[in-house]
């Protein structure tokens, strides 16, 4: 949700923010705009909507210099538009701010600031900063201290950057509770959102903390906390590479990820399987600690919830341990009850969501200890939890979650199958049992992916449709709910996911020849339950698509379009089904002509609340 990039150095300054600005476009954006330090004097160029409305503009009205921020805005105070775009800009135009996050008493702060005179032109939160930094520097205040005592008065959760006339080569930068990174490469300092914005140029990078303020200039990086104290920078390489962060030979960049899901998990397998014995070498808790776990709150948000139900089954199959689960934004407020031997398990791709990282930092003000499944191990989450288990998905862009997922729910299996075998309650014959079945699990996945032209085919059937329902049971009812969340953040095509056993409990009802009905059916305890559904839709005209086993010829009898899965055990089957949910979803979007890795009204990480 909004992207900052900054960049101090010799190259050009309209390419290198543009294409940083691109690199952030998966955050989610309906404004774009940048000012640069153009001699001497402070110039803006801004647009309503995509960035190529941005690079329009700047070719008319090229922009030079050496100093500059750019910015993507996701709306929240004030609707996209010119004037609500950032950087915004004090009264005499000579400093510029970008944030990203929520001042939360900019309206008591506005007030004061048009009490003493200061003009306002935007509805954001965001033009208090120039303004107040103005009021400083007018009280004579350098552009540091003036810096400063504006972080100090305002209150809420930002990152932020800034550059003014006075000290022209110097990029001021600050972070509380939004993710931001410096970077650098040769003679050239950045700071970004995230990490894909400094790829093409730099070489390491420092993850700002919480209350972490300073500036980059031509020479370096300074680094202060909020009580002037000086902090020692500490570089990391970046590891993330151009290829990464590109979509390659493919169309949109979720096609690439989803394609990617084979080679990440013989990834995870290497680090974590070894003879058959799994490990966790990231893992902080030890053994004894984690033998004496009685419960599991899992609190997630979206796809990483859904990943997380599947993580509960797992933990009560194999683990023995009582689990549960719950949305984020819902846990965070609802006073839950824990014991000394509870654990609380956050689960997120960024590491940066604003209702999970709430959840943890609830957690730990009870008193109860926090493990994070992360994809991003220098996020906030990463900090904030005692213990994390990474992802290893690799860095995610498109904003529908699908490698994120899938590697998800395969690390949330591995500690189960950990914790089983750590309490000597899982047998060694069982844990080899569905550890052979993983191992299979890339080759089986590759197969379903050669066979995508059947799944573009019932994609032209379901792209003229309103509502579409997907039904499952058990390990595959979380199936069903990604799904659907899949199909409708994508498509826009309305989806909803059912257990299947509350389908006769009111979802039935909305069963048309107009309504198809996703059967998530593959072999297993279920399957026969699955078939009482078919047929339940199908006696009320209901478009039958079943997923199943290769070869179940009564259910692709009954069905209208049906996709076959390579055979496995019921309990991973989740993991074979998310292919075909993942592309039955792309390729209705791409049948309708959406941007799907631009969806509207969605960002990839969502960091307000
Ligand atoms: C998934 O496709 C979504 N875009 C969304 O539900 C996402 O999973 C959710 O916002 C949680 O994000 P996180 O994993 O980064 O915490």
């Amino acid at each position: 949700m909004c992207g900052i990039v900054g960049y101090i150095g010799p190259k050009s300054i309209e390419s290198v923010l543009l294409v940083g600005l691109q690199k952030l476009e998966y955050r989610g954006y309906d404004s774009a705009g940048m000012a640069v330090m153009n001699s001497g004097e402070m110039v803006t160029r801004k647009a309503v909507g995509k960035i190529a409305e941005l690079e329009k503009q700047l070719k008319n009205q090229p922009l030079i210099g050496n100093t500059g921020i750019a910015h993507t805005r996701w709306a929240t105070h004030g609707e996209p538009s010119m004037i609500n775009a950032h950087p915004h800009l004090n009264s005499q135009r000579n400093i510029a701010v970008v944030h990203n996050g929520i001042f939360e008493n900019y309206a008591k702060l506005k007030a004061e600031l048009i009490d003493d005179g200061f003009v306002f032109l935007s509805e954001t939160d965001t033009e208090v900063a120039p303004h107040l930094m103005e009021k400083y520097i007018e009280e004579g205040f350098a552009p540091d201290e003036a810096f400063v005592r504006m972080l100090k008065r305002v209150e809420g959760q930002y990152a932020l950057a800034a550059i003014t006339e006075k000290e022209e080569r110097k990029i001021y930068f600050a972070r509380k509770g939004s993710p931001l990174i410096v970077a650098r490469g040769n003679n050239e300092f950045l700071i970004a959102s995230d990490i894909p914005a400094v790829v093409p140029i730099a070489h390491e990078a420092i993850y700002l903390d919480d209350n972490q303020w300073g500036y980059i200039t031509e020479k370096g990086i300074s680094i202060f906390d909020l009580s002037g104290g000086e902090v020692t920078p500490q570089w990391e390489p970046v590891s993330v590479s151009v290829e990464d962060v590109e979509k390659g030979d493919f169309e949109y960049l979720m096609l690439k990820e989803i394609y990617e899901q084979p080679d990440v998990f013989e990834r995870v397998f290497k680090q974590r399987v070894d003879d058959a014995f799994i490990h966790f070498p990231e893992l902080k808790f030890g053994k004894e600690y984690l033998a004496r776990v009685g419960r599991i709150l899992i609190q997630a948000c979206g796809t990483s919830l859904n990943a997380g139900m599947i993580g509960r089954m797992y933990l009560e199959q194999y683990a023995h341990i009582s689990a549960e689960t719950d949305y984020s934004s819902e846990w965070r407020y609802r006073n839950p009850l824990a014991s000394g031997d509870s654990l609380v398990v956050g689960i997120s791709q960024s590491g940066e969501t604003a209702d999970t990282l709430a959840g943890v930092r609830e957690a730990k003000a009870k008193f109860m200890r926090v493990l994070s499944f992360l994809n991003n191990i220098n996020s906030t989450m990463a900090r904030e939890s005692d213990a994390m288990i990474h992802l290893m998905a690799g860095q995610e862009i498109g904003v529908a979650s699908t490698k994120a997922f899938t590697a998800q729910v395969l690390n949330l299996l591995f500690f189960s199958l950990y914790v089983g075998s750590i309490k000597w309650l899982l047998p060694a014959e069982e844990r080899r049992e569905v550890l052979n079945e993983i191992l299979a699990l890339p080759e089986k996945m590759r197969s379903i992916l050669k066979n995508h032209d059947r799944i573009k085919q019932i994609a032209e059937f379901l792209k003229d449709k309103n509502d579409t329902i997907f039904l499952g049971r058990t390990y595959n009812y979380p199936s069903a709910l990604e799904g659907a969340l899949k199909l409708k953040e994508i498509s826009y095509i309305h989806a909803s996911g059912y257990a299947g056993g509350e389908f006769k409990h009111g979802p039935l009802a909305l069963v048309s020849d107009n309504v198809p009905v996703v059967i998530i059916a593959p072999q297993g305890d279920i399957r026969g339950k699955m078939i009482s559904n078919l047929k339940e839709a199908q006696s009320r005209k209901g478009t039958i698509i079943s997923i199943i086993t290769e070869g179940d010829e009564e259910i692709k009898k009954e069905s209208d379009y049906y996709i076959e899965i390579p055979p496995c055990m019921e309990s991973i089957s989740p993991l074979l089904v998310a292919i075909p949910l993942q592309l039955l979803a792309y390729y209705t979007a791409i049948a309708r002509g959406c941007d799907v890795d631009r969806p509207r009204n969605l960002a990839k990480s969502v960091t307000v609340e």
